[in-house]
């Protein structure tokens, strides 16, 4: 039985309120002894013109909220549930050892599509830090929202479009070597574009030849065409090696580029409707009344523009997908761009504009300052993934050292690799996406820490066990057989696991993928503590034996889902 609802349910009937309403009203009490569930009265004070104390009061009293199982109390404005113990792990520990991989999913995304637009590098420009952080946080709110029973399409709009590409040409014609661009396409192109910046001081009419070329590859100039998509190939292929080796997907690569095509009748559309003016020889639509400056959608020379691009985009994903959301992971700095963008396509009159959301994030920095990369003042992402599954690999094979040489080291290699890239994850993924990151390794490969080494081991840990007891022939015990389960620790952590579902929702919700770091992190810290005070497969009788197996694998089968929705895959061995 799914309490939570069930108490909101009971709730509802009593106060007129929405069962939903309701449910997003029950908190969480900060304390395991005011029990498992609270209402706060203060909503319905107004109508009932009544102090809210008086109100809990009188509904906890009332006997209208009865559930088998379940007490009922009143503290102050506060109505409290507690649900007795053995009933509580026998629904949460069943509900989860019957679902298996589905525990968590939910049906509330049926029949609703949701775009995740997310990564979004720019070719022929190296895969840095920043990249990253989009690339994993949309990742995740993918994953969330595909759980939730959404139909989830991840888009990567690259950045393969713009007078940039007018400079690449003319560079590239000029000083590109082509046997460089075919064995290291992004550190050539990177060198021909650094080179095009240098040479342009003293040669000014550099940049009219790379406007120039950028106008005749918007015009489809084979040549250009051809060249462009040379490099757009091959940084392509380099993005999807990091992109593999992180376990990231898309299901579309449209980049800026196939929407340039697009523009011209988002151009009509905003004549028609009298929204384009000229300022300076640019067409911009003026945005004072939503409080921004213009929005710029052709540039005086005629040519589009990154705003321009991401107008028709968004109409393109409407008019095929005809989406329920429609997500931007991007930097911070771009709030402002994605504020004009949806602020045009409302005074277009689309009402989809609404469901346009810029979810935003914050900066990448390093503890350790000398970290440095053949890039100069950028990290890169390969850099960062290469040294931190360096460090792992060094304190997997210290570990299997201890315990007597019990790893190959290809086997050393092989969890270290996802260990050390689960480390960088979820350095991006523990705290809110706003904050600016620090990179640390001492902490983020802390195996005590809050860090994945630390998630990872506590489930390889726990699996070793649930292995032994099968070697040992003892069976993991049936829901109706959990009752025993009652005490403080084994309490804690059943407490805990029942709020996983809640986290996930609220992850979604707020396209906070730490809502749910934070609670399989607050998971496994419950199970270390019970585990460290009570033995398990030495347990005082068979059935607790067999009780705290089921609770083991309910802790790794929770561990593994909420891993897996942040992106990270977890080892067996460790
Ligand atoms: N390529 C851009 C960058 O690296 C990000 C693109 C963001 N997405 C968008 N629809 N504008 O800064």
């Amino acid at each position: 039985m799914e309490y939570k609802l069930e108490i909101a349910s009971k709730l509802a009937a009593v106060t007129g309120l929405e069962v939903s309403q309701v449910e997003s009203l029950i908190e969480i009490p900060p304390q395991l002894s005011m029990g498992d569930y609270a209402f706060p009265c203060f909503v319905l004070a107004k109508t009932l013109h009544k102090a809210p104390p008086m109100i809990a009061n009188e509904i906890a009293g009332s006997g209208e909220l009865k559930i088998e199982g379940v007490s009922v109390s009143c503290a102050g404005p506060y109505i409290n549930f507690s649900i007795s113990r053995d009933i509580l792990a026998q629904s949460v520990i069943g509900d989860i050892l019957k679902s298996g991989d589905g525990y968590g999913k939910s049906d509330m995304g049926d029949g609703k599509t949701v775009i995740v637009e997310y990564s979004s590098p720019n070719i022929a420009k190296p895969f840095h830090v920043g990249h990253a952080f989009t690339t994993i946080l949309g990742n995740s709110i993918a994953r969330i929202y595909t759980k939730l029973g959404y139909n989830v399409q991840r888009f990567n709009h690259l950045g393969d479009y713009g007078t940039q590409f007018g400079k690449l040409i003319t560079a590239y014609r000029l000083w590109g070597d082509e046997a460089a661009l075919a064995s290291d396409p992004i550190t050539e192109l990177l060198r021909i574009y650094v080179k095009f910046h240098e040479e342009a001081k003293n040669d000014p009419s550099l940049e009219d030849k790379a406007r120039e070329n950028f106008r005749k590859l918007e015009e489809g100039s084979e040549a250009e065409v051809e060249l462009w998509q040379r490099f757009r190939d091959l940084s392509l292929e380099v993005f999807k090696k990091t992109y593999d080796r992180m376990g990231v997907d898309f299901d579309n690569f449209n980049g800026e580029s196939f929407y340039s095509s697009r523009i011209p009748k988002v151009v009509d559309t905003l004549k028609e409707k009298n929204l384009l003016e000229e300022s300076e020889g640019a067409q911009v639509v003026m945005l004072e009344d939503c409080g921004l400056p213009p929005c710029i959608v052709l540039k005086s020379d005629g040519t589009t523009i990154y705003a321009s691009r991401d107008l028709a985009a968004a109409i393109y994903r409407y008019e095929n997908y005809k989406f329920d959301k429609n997500i931007y992971v991007v930097g911070l700095p771009q709030q402002l761009h994605f504020k004009q963008v949806f602020a045009v396509l409302k005074k277009m009159g689309y009402e989809f504009a609404d469901n346009c959301v810029h979810v935003g994030f914050g900066l990448v920095k390093f503890k350790d300052k000398v970290f440095s990369t053949r890039e100069g003042n950028i990290v890169l992402l390969d850099d960062l993934l290469n040294k931190t599954v360096e460090k792992t690999c060094e304190i997997i094979r210290n570990n299997s050292l201890a315990r007597g040489g019990d790893m190959s080291e290809e086997q050393i290699r092989q969890i270290a690799e996802k260990v050390g890239i689960g480390a960088v994850i979820y350095t991006y993924l523990k705290s809110g996406r706003e904050k600016d990151i620090v990179f640390d390794w001492d902490e983020m490969l802390d195996f005590e820490g809050d860090t994945a080494p630390y998630l990872i081991y506590t489930y390889a840990r726990t699996r070793s066990i649930l292995r032994k007891a099968a070697e040992q022939g003892i069976a993991v015990a049936s829901a109706d057989k959990l009752g025993v389960l009652a005490g403080d620790d084994e309490y804690a952590v059943i407490r805990s696991l029942a709020d996983f579902k809640d986290s996930v929702k609220k992850a979604a919700a707020s396209y906070e993928p730490f809502m749910i770091s934070r609670q399989i992190s607050l998971i496994a810290r419950n199970y270390n503590r019970f585990y460290n005070n009570s033995s398990i497969l030495n347990a005082e009788t068979e059935e607790l034996v067999s009780a705290r197996l089921a609770l083991c694998e309910a802790v790794c089968s929770v561990l593994k889902s909420g891993l897996e929705l942040l992106g990270i895959d977890v080892v067996e061995k460790m």
